[in-house]
């Protein structure tokens, strides 16, 4: 048996929304905060396109790397967005982010490699790293406004620090990196000899200024040691579709196209294909970040408000769609006894690093039912 899978702990989030499936089966009604998901449907014209597809007989194999056209297209909204042009041979097309991060970590790190992580952070970077044998190296960042600084950066890279991730906006806490604190770390970086990783899956969720590695001063400088990832997931309302990308550098491609060929083949050929369509279709595009974003920006103020008013310590989110909560009056149990006694599935804080433990997270794209119960769980409870 591999032991160092066997000592990982299941992602938090996943498993609860597991345990929450099968609760639901058994007939409970619970209110489900836990939620990492977009609480609106896929968009009809991305489905119309997957029906398309299929119909089309675009059911076979394809390149294995993403088929060219999406790639393209990805290109150009790199290009459209950021005014930098990448070549669409450095794109991958993978399932979801998290296969993305996965042949990343695994194409970079070799046994006992060091991976930088700050805390909070989202658990599978770690547990990726821990199953392909390199070091994950967790940096709390409590005492640093929850954001990654110069300093801790300087005094956590060691002669064994192989890649750093930045996860920017935020999971769980809706960071977003200043501009400021992100120049000084990339600066910093230039000369070393250590790959980027960073995950910008919640890039389209965001309610201040956001700053992507493509805009800083250093990207040209760093683009030979950063992995970019992004993701279909949350930007249109298609996790279920395992549909993700990662912008790879010259250097570990070879190592990259050969784990996607060795594990899947390639991404499912129709669903790239709805991908395209949903890159493609700018007005309808539009329309839905127009919808979630008001919906996501209307949740959040509200619940700022009531935080406010029962003076809950929680970060400010600048993007996602997630709050970081202080466990109020520091009740043991309380992420237990909120799904026993109320029905609220909420995460702990443990899961995103152990510094955490006061800690929950919830997150605002719910369902109705639940955002409701929760209001009025906050206004009654
Ligand atoms: C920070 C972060 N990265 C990556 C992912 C994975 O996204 P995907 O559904 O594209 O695999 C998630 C999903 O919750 C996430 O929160």
């Amino acid at each position: 048996m591999n032991t160092s899978i066997d000592q990982i702990n299941a992602p938090a989030a996943i498993a609860i929304a597991d345990k929450i499936r099968s609760l639901e089966l058994a007939g409970e009604k619970i209110f489900k905060l836990q939620t990492g998901e977009p609480c609106f449907e896929t968009p009809d014209y991305i489905k119309q396109a997957i029906r398309k597809s299929i119909e089309n007989n675009q059911t076979r194999y394809s390149y294995s790397q993403g088929i060219p056209e999406l790639r393209q297209e990805l290109a150009a909204v790199i290009m459209s967005r950021y005014g930098i042009s990448i070549n669409e041979k450095q794109f991958f097309i993978t399932n979801g982010a998290v296969s993305a991060i996965q042949y990343a970590i695994q194409s970079i790190i070799e046994q006992s490699d060091e991976v930088l992580i700050f805390d909070p952070s989202w658990p599978q970077y770690a547990n990726i790293t821990s199953i392909y044998g390199g070091i994950p190296k967790k940096i709390s960042s409590k005492n640093t406004g929850f954001i990654p600084t110069l300093e801790l950066v300087k005094s956590n890279i060691t002669s064994k620090t192989k890649l750093i991730i930045f996860n920017n906006p935020n999971n769980p806490t809706g960071a977003i990196i200043p501009k400021k604190e992100l120049e000084e770390i990339l600066k910093y970086l230039v000369d070393k000899n250590i790959y980027l990783l960073f995950d910008e899956v919640y890039d389209s969720i965001v309610y201040d200024d956001f700053n992507s590695i493509f805009q800083s001063t250093f990207y040209h400088e760093l683009k030979e040691k950063i992995v970019y990832i992004n993701s279909f997931s949350k930007t249109f309302c298609m996790t279920g579709w395992r549909l993700g990308y990662a912008i790879v550098p010259a250097k570990i491609a070879r190592n990259y196209l050969k784990l996607i060929q060795n594990s899947i083949t390639n991404v499912a050929t129709f669903i790239q294909l709805a991908g395209l369509v949903a890159l493609k279709e700018k007005d309808n595009h539009l329309q839905l970040f127009s919808n979630m974003l008001f919906t996501y920006e209307k949740r959040k103020n509200q619940l700022i408000e009531i935080f406010n008013q029962k003076k809950w310590i929680f970060v400010y989110p600048k993007g996602s769609f997630y709050f970081f909560i202080q466990i109020p009056n520091n009740q043991k149990n309380f992420v237990e006894m909120m799904l026993e006694k109320y029905k609220i599935a909420v995460v702990p804080g443990i899961a995103y690093g152990e510094d955490f433990g006061d800690y929950f997270r919830i997150s605002f794209a719910i369902d109705n039912d639940s955002y409701n119960g929760f209001i009025n769980w906050l206004n009654n409870g």
